[in-house]
């Protein structure tokens, strides 16, 4: 019970049409659920670009800082393809991030069993996958310093700088160590440290801190494994993973190709938390989809689900949890899918494509039921 606030950030492109599902979901398992959820929408992105002149202006931190959580859809466009990194709506973004100190990342990448048809990879190859991917947030290559152009000899170059101090590494080790714990019990921690001095550190620290905290004794298992190759097993042998543990970068890429085992990078939900009693930001593995926007046909389930993360990880309402979650197994048992999950079922399969308002429609009524 009681009182929540909650800071919706709609952003670009599909955001605006996703959000609007979620919050409908959301005001109708909190009313079911004696939840008072207060929303407050803010700008982001392009969007707030448009508006203010600023990715992230100083009104939307201050009011996601006093939250109790943080709802993300989805930020950037071609329009605003051309600005300066720290001007453009993904600044706005990563800004957003460091600015709540959002630096766990957690990526599930879970295959529900309605949708085993449904990717492109074998139904024996992905057949019960469940991973979680605990990705750095607020370091690495995204936020080193020096970064930026010069000029060299009459050349023109551009550089970023790829660094961890090992207190950053320490405390994301953690939280992989923690949520390993109530899962299966083995981290895969994923690095280049067969080329990079970070990469070196990371594999070290995680090491030690492994060591340090007996994690042995409770169970857990650590392995190493460069992500060149990481990328490869999550094709061929997915269901060897559990936690994957993994700085910025490569959380990023790993998390989009972990979606295809769940046929659709649109069913990817995300939470990025803080230190306890902060708020975290809740917001799908997905973007803007600019090439598919304002025709009601995205996916709204990441989102949803995203909502879902945020009942149960930031306002600590499992029940509220568990209702949308069961409500998007059951749209999808009914054979309903949005066009993005469609390209390759198999022939003969009765499902019916639907567009994004009406998926949102059918979670209400599978809650209603
Ligand atoms: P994207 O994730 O937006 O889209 C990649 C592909 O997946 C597209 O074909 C898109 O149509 C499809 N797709 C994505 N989400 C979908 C959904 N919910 N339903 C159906 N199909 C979906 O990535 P992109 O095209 O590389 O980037 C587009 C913009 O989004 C860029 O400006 C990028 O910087 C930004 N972006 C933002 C976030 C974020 O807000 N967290 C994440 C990734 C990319
Ligand atoms: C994501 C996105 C962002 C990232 C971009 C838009 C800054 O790709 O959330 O995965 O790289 O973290
Ligand atoms: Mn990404």
């Amino acid at each position: 019970g009681g009182t929540r606030a909650i800071a919706t950030l709609p952003g670009d492109g599909i955001g605006p049409e996703i959000m609007d599902v979620a919050v409908k979901v959301l005001e109708i398992v909190g009313e079911a659920e004696g939840v008072d959820l207060r929303f407050e929408e803010h700008a982001i992105g392009g969007d707030a670009i448009d508006k203010t002149g600023c990715p992230l202006p100083d009104e939307t931190l201050a009011a996601c800082k006093e939250s109790d959580a943080v709802l993300l859809a989805a930020i950037g466009g071609y329009k605003w393809d051309n600005l300066s990194s720290k001007d453009r709506p993904e600044g706005g973004l990563l800004q957003l991030r460091a600015g709540l100190d959002c630096f766990a990342n957690l990526r599930p990448a879970t295959l529900e069993d309605e949708l085993l048809e449904g990717s492109p990879l074998k139904p024996d190859i992905i057949k019960g996958v469940d991973i979680m991917i605990v990705r750095e947030l607020v370091g690495g290559i995204y936020f080193g310093q020096p970064r930026g152009f010069m000029d060299e000899e009459g050349d023109r170059a551009g550089y970023n700088t790829m660094v961890y101090k090992k207190s950053e590494v320490e405390r994301i080790a953690r939280v992989a160590f923690e949520i390993a714990k109530q899962r299966k019990g083995r981290i895969v921690s994923v690095d280049k440290a067969n080329v990079l001095e970070v990469s070196q550190l990371w594999r070290q620290t995680v090491a030690d801190a492994f060591e340090e905290d007996g994690c042995s004794s409770d169970g857990l298992e650590l392995a190493n494994m460069y992500v060149d190759n990481c990328a490869m097993q999550l094709c061929s042998n997915p269901s060897q993973f559990d936690v994957i543990l993994t700085g910025n970068i490569f959380g990023d890429i790993l998390s989009d190709q972990a979606s295809v085992i769940t046929g659709s990078l649109g069913m990817l939900p995300s939470a990025s938390v803080s230190s306890p009693g902060k708020p975290g930001i809740y917001e799908p593995v997905h973007g803007s989809a600019p090439d598919i926007a304002g025709q009601d046909i995205a996916n709204p389930l990441g989102m949803v689900l995203s909502a879902a993360m945020m009942c149960r990880y930031g306002l600590n309402e499992p029940e509220m949890a568990d209702i949308i979650e069961d409500a998007v197994k059951d749209v999808l048992a009914k054979g309903y899918r949005t066009g993005d999950l469609m390209g390759s079922s198999p022939p003969g399969a009765e499902l019916i494509q639907v567009g994004c308002t009406q998926m949102g429609e059918l979670l209400l009524q599978s809650i209603a039921e």
